[in-house]
């Protein structure tokens, strides 16, 4: 493994999810790379790999300066969502997580264009920054049309899934916010049944219509306007973490 390489994750090596990281990194010209080598290590998250200081860190050691609040972003994509909040809010801190390096150098394009501080990023898996984070950092988390996984035996790569979401609340704070949007009906459906099953989040909905729109003060991302233009709708589930312990999947 090449420890240099930005885009390197603890997950290399497994079967499933990371041959597909290994691909996106191949994808990249000379010159995107060199891109990258110029603009990223200001922006980049280094995370404390040492078991004890897993489960430890606070976020703010990885900003220049004190934010208000902090929220993570898995998946971003292109970065559109990710600047609008950034841009939006410069009292928080934001993460954001994405193994696609084209993305990554969108999102750096887009901090330099906006002058943007308050950023940071993870050229890799959302669970590593879960992971090293400590209990209740997050304000707000973010995952927006993550990869559907269509095939039934390919379901277990689905991020959302029982651990995910314990670990996804144990970081955020007392009533903290995951958005999850989605156009794919199985997988709404999908984390329909697991956050009930979980019993960790309330899902904040008067209506059928709550699910339709997008929040107040919304960033449209790239695959949000693909599923527009394809006819498809897209689902807003509004989480709101819930406290309580954690109860396990198909336990009363
Ligand atoms: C379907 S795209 C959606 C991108 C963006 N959120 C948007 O709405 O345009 C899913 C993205 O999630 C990223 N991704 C998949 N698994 C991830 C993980 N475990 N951690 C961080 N990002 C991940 C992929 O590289 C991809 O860019």
């Amino acid at each position: 493994m090449n420890t240099d390489n930005p885009f390197t994750t603890d997950l290399e090596g497994e079967d499933d999810y990371p041959k597909r990281l290994l691909f996106a990194r191949t994808r990249m010209s000379g010159r995107q790379r060199n891109y990258l080598d110029e603009h990223l290590p200001q922006w980049k998250i280094n995370i404390d790999k040492a078991p004890q200081n897993l489960g430890g860190q606070n976020p703010a050691d990885w900003f220049d300066k004190d934010y208000q609040d902090y929220a993570l972003e898995i998946g971003f994509g292109g970065g559109e969502h990710l600047l609008g909040q950034a841009r939006r809010n410069p009292q928080c801190g934001f993460i954001g997580c994405e193994p696609f390096p084209l993305g990554v150098a969108k999102l750096l394009r887009g901090i330099a264009q906006y002058d943007l501080t308050n950023i940071r990023i993870h050229c890799g898996d959302g669970r590593d920054i879960i992971d090293a984070l400590a209990d209740k950092t997050l304000c707000n988390l973010y995952l927006l049309y993550p990869d559907p996984w269509h095939k039934k035996k390919h379901h277990k790569r689905r991020f959302i899934n029982t651990e995910n979401l314990a670990a996804i609340h144990r970081v955020l704070t007392p009533r903290g916010g995951f958005l999850f949007a989605s156009d794919i009906v199985p997988y709404v459906d999908w984390t329909l049944i697991h956050i009930r099953a979980s019993g960790l989040f309330r899902l904040v909905a008067q209506s059928v219509e709550d699910w339709q729109a997008p929040p107040s003060q919304w960033f449209s991302t790239r695959y949000e306007e693909k599923a527009q233009r394809e006819g498809r709708s897209t689902t807003y589930l509004r989480l709101q973490k819930l406290g309580g312990t954690i109860r396990k999947t198909g336990k009363k």
